[in-house]
């Protein structure tokens, strides 16, 4: 069987990693497509040149012209702008949803069968015009936030426990905002639910908030840190876990924005819920119940997602 291919639109920060990760696991052949000139050759050049080193067989191809991501089986999405501090995801509207009509017009004339993933923020807005500007089916497209977002309550809660991250599972669910819902009830340490383990004096409900509330400020403090840019390394893995479960059709559950049909009462908008990624892309949406206090969280995420996506047909009426 032939390798699959994998484009990755946007070769910066996450571009390039995701570039090496998909190397790393042997995921397929990669195109790394960026309107700037020479970067894409040369990350694709510079990771070619690791294979033989770290023994993993794919080819690299850099790009500039949406010709070359014909036929790709997967797209991931990074072209844009990131967030510097003092931005929040929001202020970048504007100028990725741009970006994002490029990108979609790309993927519809050369790959509209793609699995493609969007990264670009602020998300659930990004992910809603890219569908909107490709026409893929709402099935092939989703945006990554709640892997992120519960990869980093993860870390936050091994670190607390000083037990294994393989170990710690957490349930994050909304839009990839500031407001996003870490559900603890859902969240567990091998199975035992976050307020047990309160209960058994693990932690303290103190504690917990903290760790909910730094969750939910992730991505501010690693732009905080970096001031020039923002996080890349973890995106990257997240989005790579999506594609893997995609192309080995492995089935996982996954936190991921995607496109409601009434789900949670909402239509017509990507929300973080969670999914079962398989070959024929999002395979069935999960529906939780919520209690009283997570109903009205999930309510105020998905009332932001929507200014957001009101904010998109304002700029641009052909969305509406
Ligand atoms: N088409 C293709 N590539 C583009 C376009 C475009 N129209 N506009 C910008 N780019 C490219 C830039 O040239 C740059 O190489 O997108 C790349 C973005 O890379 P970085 O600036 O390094 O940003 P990165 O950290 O990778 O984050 C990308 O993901 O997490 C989100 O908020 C983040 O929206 C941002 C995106």
């Amino acid at each position: 069987m032939a390798r699959h291919k994998i484009a990755l639109i946007g070769a910066g920060q996450i571009g390039g990693t995701l570039a090496h990760l998909v190397g790393l696991k042997e995921l397929g052949d990669v195109v790394l497509f960026d309107i700037a000139e020479g970067i894409p050759q040369g990350k694709g050049l510079d990771i070619a040149e690791s294979a033989p080193v770290d023994g993993f067989d794919a080819k690299y191809q850099g790009a500039n012209d949406y010709a070359d991501i014909a036929g790709a089986d997967v797209i991931i999405v990074t072209a844009g702008v990131p967030r510097k501090p003092g931005m929040s995801r929001d202020d970048l509207l504007g100028i990725n949803l741009k970006v994002m009509e490029a990108v979609g017009n790309g993927i519809k004339q050369y790959a509209p069968n793609a699995f493609v993933i969007c990264i670009t923020n602020p998300l659930d807005a990004m992910v809603w015009a890219l569908q909107k500007f490709s026409g893929l089916a709402p099935e092939k497209i989703v945006g990554m936030a709640g892997v992120l977002d519960s990869a980093r309550f993860r870390h936050f809660l091994a670190e607390e426990f000083n037990v294994s991250v393989e170990d710690v599972t957490a349930f994050v669910l909304g839009g990839h905002g500031d407001d996003m819902v870490p559900l603890v009830r859902y969240s567990t340490v091998a199975g035992v639910p976050l307020p047990d383990l309160v209960k058994m004096g693990w932690t303290t409900q103190e504690k917990l908030d903290a760790m909910v509330e730094r969750t939910r400020k992730g991505g501010g403090e690693i732009v905080n840190l970096l001031k020039t840019g923002s996080a890349f390394y973890a995106p990257a893995a997240s989005a790579i876990a999506m594609a893997e479960s995609y192309l080995r059709d492995k089935k996982r559950v996954l936190p991921c924005a995607a496109y409601l049909t009434g789900q949670y009462g909402i239509k017509d908008m990507f929300v973080g819920v969670p999914i079962v990624i398989g070959s024929n892309g999002v395979e069935r949406i999960v529906e939780v119940s919520f209690s009283g206090d997570e109903k009205a969280m999930f309510e105020k995420s998905v009332a932001s997602v929507q200014g957001l996506v009101d904010a998109c047909k304002q700029i641009n009426p052909a969305l509406a």
